[in-house]
């Protein structure tokens, strides 16, 4: 269709953000779903400013209408999708596992019962760390794919940077050998300590600005390790790499998120690639595992600016595919200090 390349062309001009035909006919399929702007970024699994400028231009060619904080096809736009056969994706994720394929099961219940309460308690999430978490439920089922996988048991286990308190969560388990974690919210260290000390969890828990190299005894160490990247290819670099410092030999596991909302998959090829060059292999790959609970200051994020109805999101939207890596023969770490603004770039929106 002629109006769907020519939408692309002129969103990916504006943003600098790879489009094609298929990006605007998600958005409009989204469309069909949903009138909600943080369910239609959800639904079309494009980068956030990527969708508000094509909704912009569709609304501009009279396809969409802003009606209040709702997004809705116009008459124009109904005919349109008719006849160029744009029908709404139908879901057929498992009801039981939503999507992930691990369930929280017997063996785990217990921990996570406990996880649950302690986790009420946790220091909300703050912008100038670019914080945001998951579910308790997202952080176990993290757990159960982790140990799942074999990457757990009588292993020795980092997490750098513990938005999701994965350390306490690996801990109340009892499974790993060691749990150690490097975060530099001084915040949310005292909150693990204080979870360790009270249930006795012996984590290994410090105050450390991933920014520069990780502590000498960290480096080499681990089995298997945690972290949340910011969603740069440079930041994967980073940070993945950090990780994979931490690893002492071939075959050991990672496990971090990618998001669709702030990468397009131009980017994600690039992001893989990265993973490939650091002799990682990429085992698994779990869409919309991840589901980040709202966080308070999204008036400060760049897609608030961005989005053409100013209305708070009411329901998650903000998801992540996740990764899980392997180390094979000539795996190579990253442990140089990070320096310059790498947590931004066309397609970032919650920074
Ligand atoms: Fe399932």
């Amino acid at each position: 269709m002629e109006l769907l390349e020519k939408v692309a062309r002129e969103a990916e001009e504006r943003t600098q953000v790879p489009a094609y035909p298929v990006s605007v006919e998600k958005v409009l399929k989204a469309v069909i779903l949903s009138g909600d702007f943080w369910k239609i970024v959800d639904y079309s699994d494009e980068p956030l400013p990527l969708v508000a400028e094509i909704l912009k231009i569709l609304n501009r060619e009279g396809i969409i209408a802003f009606e209040g904080s709702q997004i809705l096809l116009t008459e124009k736009g109904a005919e349109f999708v008719k006849e160029a056969n744009i029908q709404p994706p139908v879901s057929h994720r498992c009801k039981c596992c939503n999507g992930r394929g691990v369930v929280i099961d017997e063996t785990l219940k217990d921990a996570f019962e406990k996880f649950v309460e302690i986790q009420k308690n946790r220091p909300p999430a703050i912008h100038c760390f670019d914080q945001g978490y998951v579910t308790p439920e997202n952080s176990f089922a993290r757990v159960a794919l982790a140990d799942d996988r074999g990457d757990l048991r009588g292993k020795k286990v980092c997490v750098l940077g513990d938005d999701d308190l994965m350390s306490i969560a690996l801990a109340l388990t009892g499974l790993p050998e060691k749990v150690t974690i490097l975060e530099i919210d001084e915040r949310l260290i005292n909150f693990i300590k204080e979870v360790s000390d009270k249930y006795n969890l012996n984590i290994d828990a410090r105050v450390h600005d991933l920014r520069k190299p990780l502590p000498k005894d960290v480096v080499g160490a681990y089995d298997t390790f945690f972290c949340d990247p910011p969603e740069t290819v440079e930041a994967i670099k980073a940070f993945v790499g950090r990780g994979v410092a931490t690893l002492k030999a071939e075959r050991c596991a990672g496990y971090f998120g990618v998001t669709r909302r702030e990468s397009s998959l131009d980017k994600w090829r690039k992001i893989q690639k990265v993973l490939l060059d650091m002799g990682l292999v990429i085992t698994d790959l779990l869409h919309n595992f991840n589901e980040y609970v709202n966080w308070d200051y999204y008036e400060e994020m760049r897609g608030w600016q961005l989005t053409p109805v100013k209305e708070p999101p009411k329901e998650i939207w903000y998801k992540s595919t996740q990764f899980r890596v392997e180390t094979v023969k000539g795996f190579k770490g990253f442990n140089e200090p990070i320096v310059g603004d790498i947590y931004n770039d066309a397609e970032s929106s919650t920074t």
